[in-house]
């Protein structure tokens, strides 16, 4: 009878998770999706320690409740008060604790095998006759070692990560031939769990497997640049997946492996469809090596010398306008200017000029942050055009006013094949009849390198912190009624 509540109770969970996820798929129902799944995951939780058949000690029960009572608080007061550009960081801390867990399970579980073993007299003499071991537990122990690797290594994956995206590692670490050093230490991870699975061992091998997988998550994760974090998050996170699939496999537990496989599969859709974005392949991410240190473009400074622009005159260009076109970006987020932004945006509307948000896929720090930080501000959700369906659309614009946004409106995507982001597609906002570019300085974007789209004729600069610049462009505007 506990059993089949218990069955009932992962199937309801499944069934959560698949409609969570699917309704995360769309801005207006992301936050219900996201509360769906969530209630599975308490049902699943509370069913597993309430229904399931044996016998829990009290210490243990304790554990486990103070466990989750302690993982919740901290978990609830992170995400609560976490700023929106600090959230992949969250993310791949999260990430992390989901892959030490499912390293940790296959430890232990790994400690239990070898003690069911080592205490049955019949077992332990079985398993003096070669090839036994594996022909008993081979299943298992596959379960075992590959949840044990992958789930470490996207354990320390994930903190070199959030280290990188805090900023505590700003620079890529390039050991020499570290591809080649990475790809060797990498079968020899895979070798060792291939021996640990066809020949038992004691613990001490799972520990030294343990270490090597922590060595090889960190020696993956160094050498890629900070531009291409929340694609290697990502990544992680399929990993991360993947690993709690090996859990639901180990446990015959039904919603760790659909969850494992869901958090999997999404995490390496994502993890392409950002490769997509950047028109890069997944191998470029992870070998290339691109948005490392900081590159200035030799051409910059020989492109002439930059404009910039009165609120009052910016004013009057935006109200004459028929189309205008917003690019948000970065420093949008970072400037919490999503509210004044959509204020101008009502503005001019009733003046009778048409607005339009241009998003890109990569812009700002996490994918779909700036529909996030927009939705956030009560912005139309039909105002915002993705960028293959707005790029038409730039020959007709009469000012595009590009905020807090440098790499995703880069020329050098398109025209210097040496630039770290050449191939990337952008939005192509030199097309429209009058650029303006607010940000605070000349300073670089994500990817360190200079931006020739400042010097283009057409183009002036409105500097200043968004909010406060976007801010005085309204008072302006209103002055002019
Ligand atoms: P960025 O290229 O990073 O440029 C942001 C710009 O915002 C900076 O040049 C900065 O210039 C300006 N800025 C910062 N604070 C500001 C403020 N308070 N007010 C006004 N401007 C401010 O941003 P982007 O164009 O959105 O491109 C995103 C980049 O991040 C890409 O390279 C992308 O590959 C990478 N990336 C993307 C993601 C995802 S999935 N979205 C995640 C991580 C990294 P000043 O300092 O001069 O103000």
């Amino acid at each position: 009878m506990k059993h089949n509540l218990l069955e009932i109770c992962y199937l309801i969970g499944s069934i959560t998770f698949i409609i969570g996820l699917k309704m995360m798929g769309n801005a207006k129902s992301a936050r219900k999706g996201n509360l769906i799944g969530a209630a599975g995951m308490t049902l699943a939780i509370l069913g597993t320690i309430f229904l399931h058949e044996g016998d829990v000690s009290i210490i243990a029960m304790g554990l486990i409740i103070g466990g989750i009572v302690v993982g919740t608080a901290i978990g609830w007061m992170t995400a609560k008060n976490v700023q929106m550009t600090k959230m992949p960081e969250l993310v791949s801390m999260f990430n992390g604790m989901g892959g030490a867990c499912a390293a940790l399970i296959s430890i232990i579980e790994y400690n239990h095998l070898i003690s069911t073993i080592e205490n049955s007299p019949v077992l332990g003499l079985a398993m003096h006759f070669p090839g036994a071991f594996f022909v008993m537990y081979g299943g298992k122990m596959i379960a075992i070692i590959l949840g044990l690797i992958i789930g470490t290594v996207s354990f320390s994956g994930s903190i070199i990560a959030y280290l990188k995206l805090n900023g505590t590692m700003n620079q890529p670490i390039r050991l020499p031939k570290y591809n080649i050093l990475n790809t060797i230490v990498m079968i020899g991870v895979f070798a060792f769990g291939g021996f640990i699975i066809a020949t038992g061992g004691n613990m001490m091998l799972v520990y030294l497997l343990f270490a090597a997988a922590i060595i090889y998550g960190i020696l993956f994760t160094i050498p890629i640049g900070g531009a291409d974090m929340p694609v290697v998050i990502s990544l992680l996170n399929s990993f991360t997946g993947l690993a709690a699939a090996f859990g639901g496999f180990l446990y015959d537990n039904k919603i760790m492996l659909t969850g494992g496989i869901l958090v999997g599969s999404a995490g390496t859709l994502l993890t392409l469809i950002m490769c997509k974005a950047m028109n890069r392949p997944l191998s470029n991410v992870i070998f290339g090596a691109f948005g490392g240190s900081a590159k200035t473009d030799s051409n910059a400074s020989a492109a002439g010398a930059i404009k910039d622009i009165q609120v009052s005159d910016l004013a009057v260009l935006m109200n004459y306008s028929k189309r205008v076109v917003i690019v948000p970006g970065y420093g949008l987020a970072v400037a919490q200017a999503q509210h004044v932004i959509h204020e101008l945006e009502i503005l001019l509307e009733e003046r009778g000029v048409e607005v339009k948000y241009a998003i890109h896929p990569v812009a700002g720090r996490m994918p779909g942050h700036m529909n996030v930080l927009l939705a956030e501000a009560n912005v139309d959700y039909g105002k915002l055009v993705e960028m293959e369906d707005i790029n038409p659309e730039f020959e007709q614009t009469d000012v595009v006013l590009v905020v807090g946004a440098n790499d995703v409106v880069n020329p050098a995507a398109k025209t210097d094949p040496s630039s770290p982001i050449y191939g990337m597609p952008i939005l192509d906002v030199d097309k429209s009849k009058n650029i303006i570019i607010n940000k605070r300085s000349m300073n670089a974007g994500y990817a360190g390198i200079d931006n020739l789209l400042f010097y283009d004729p057409k183009a002036s600069m409105f500097f200043g912190d968004a909010k406060k610049a976007l801010t005085e462009l309204v008072a302006e505007l209103k002055t002019m009624e």
